[in-house]
């Protein structure tokens, strides 16, 4: 394993999920031209994320992920990118509130296109076609033409990639993220809420706590703290053609990384540690996440830490908990242990989504709020009895008025969901849904604060 890495010494491992390209000679061409398309983020940023998440190893620090399960072509438009990003802002104000600690804001979003599937083929009604792998790969459509990959899909995700985060870059340091903004948005939510009453303390407490500061001085005008925040990206690193032609040798430290955005995960799928996603990852110096499943055991998370994270480097390594409301009490306590015990420096981050999708009879892929929201619950009290820290929280969630999860304070029901049911892929947590769900958790961390403070709970 400790074999020299390079960018492409994924390649001498079994690498799965990856799609079978018919025309190589158009791939080669447009993997030769990504090579010299300028990187998408900095190394230096990826620094400075990778610093910021040791401080939410240490618990100094909450990490708040989120965004589409899979951005499409067809979805792309700036309002969508502004909701997406507004949600996530305001989950990040209440949040950075009740934990009393930065929040750090990493996106799902300019470039999380590929998706693993758990079939290589689909068939519907008697035909069956080659499953569809995310935009960058091949098209949604059920026809054997959409189905083929086609090398340039993935100029045009890398176009669109590009665009994203030049609005994201624009929306957090122009002034529309400023702080009064963004807290009087979730103010109008809260009014139109039927769950308003629920909300309004903690709201009010936020509101009061503006007008304290701008009592006392500090004020969009004052402080730059106010008007501006700093948002990266992220997405799964599953297509490792793509991943490889966008890393390259940092100038000013002379190491490697993968500048498609500045953090990469590998997915429950393809954590195999002598497997090609591992052995790509192991060598990019990013922060990078790892999705722990049911079936990731003790000793495997170990190894697959060991390949990671040699060094030891707090902020390098997110484990990314996925088990589903039902098996995380199971499955994730010996993990929190194994890694406790071997001194290992992890963020743990909690998935609710993932572990919690559900078909139902009428087709849809759904989840019930009420079951995020338990594994998010019993993910704190696991941390919290283990004595390390639930550092934070992955969300697939979007700006819009979908209809794909159940429940909520609007109530979505089975039959309700045909509505407005939009996901390319997994179902997404509506705009609010989500601020609902940070307004769940922002209690639960308010709680526990106050109770180790020796306060009263907040009513
Ligand atoms: N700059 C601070 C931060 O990013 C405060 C802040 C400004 C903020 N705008 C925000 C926090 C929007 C959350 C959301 O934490
Ligand atoms: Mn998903």
């Amino acid at each position: 394993m400790a074999s020299t890495w390079s960018p492409q010494s994924w390649q001498e491992k079994p690498a799965r999920q990856m799609p079978e390209y018919p025309d190589k000679a158009a791939l080669d061409n447009v993997l030769a031209r990504l090579k010299s398309h300028p990187p998408l983020v900095f190394a230096g940023e990826a620094r400075n994320l990778q610093a910021a998440l040791g401080q939410v190893a240490e618990g100094k620090a909450f990490l708040l992920q989120g965004g589409d399960c899979a951005e499409s072509f067809a979805e792309f438009h700036p309002d969508n990118i502004r909701d997406t990003f507004r949600v996530l802002l305001q989950m990040a104000v209440v949040l950075t509130f009740a934990a009393g600690v930065p929040v750090v804001k990493v996106g799902r979003i300019a470039g999380q296109f590929a998706k693993p599937r758990s079939d290589d083929f689909e068939t519907r009604d008697g035909v069956t076609l080659p499953s569809y792998r995310g935009d960058n790969i091949n098209g949604g459509e059920f026809t054997p033409e959409a189905r083929i990959p086609d090398p340039q899909r993935l100029l045009q995700a890398t176009a669109q990639s590009a665009a994203t985060l030049n609005l994201l870059r624009a929306f957090a340091q122009g002034g529309y993220a400023d702080l009064h903004n963004v807290h009087r948005w979730t103010l109008g939510f809260i009014a139109d809420s039927p769950a308003s009453e629920k909300y309004k303390g903690l709201a009010q407490r936020i509101s009061e706590t503006l007008e304290f500061m701008a009592a006392c001085g500090i004020t969009t005008e004052s402080v730059p703290q106010t008007p501006a925040t700093e948002i990266y990206t992220s997405h799964e690193a599953l297509l490792l053609p793509y991943e490889q032609a966008m890393t390259r040798v940092d100038s000013t430290s002379g190491d490697w990384y993968d500048t498609s955005a500045h953090m990469l995960w590998i997915g429950d799928r393809t954590r195999q540690a002598d497997g090609a996603h591992v052995e790509f990852m192991r060598g990019i110096k990013n922060p990078i996440g790892l999705k722990c499943g049911p079936s990731l055991d003790p000793d495997d998370l170990l190894r697959l830490i060991n390949i990671l994270n040699p060094q030891n480097i707090p902020g390098r390594l997110t484990l990314i908990a996925r088990f589903g409301a039902d098996k995380i009490a199971e499955k994730m306590p010996a993990l929190v242990r194994a890694v406790k015990r071997e001194g290992a420096k992890v963020v743990w981050s909690s998935d609710p989504m993932h572990g919690n999708t559900i078909k139902l009879k009428s087709g849809y892929k759904t989840r019930p709020v009420e079951r995020v929201l338990e594994e998010v619950r019993s993910f704190f009290a696991i941390h919290r009895a283990e004595g390390t820290h639930a550092g934070g929280v992955h969300f697939e969630m979007t700006g819009q008025d979908v209809t794909e999860c159940l429940g909520g304070a609007q109530a979505i029901k089975e039959l309700d969901l045909g509505a407005r049911y939009q996901t390319a892929c997994d179902p997404r947590l509506n705009a609010s849904q989500a601020l609902e769900l940070a307004f769940l958790i922002a209690e639960g961390i308010r709680d526990e604060r106050m109770k180790d403070a020796g306060l009263a709970a907040s009513a």
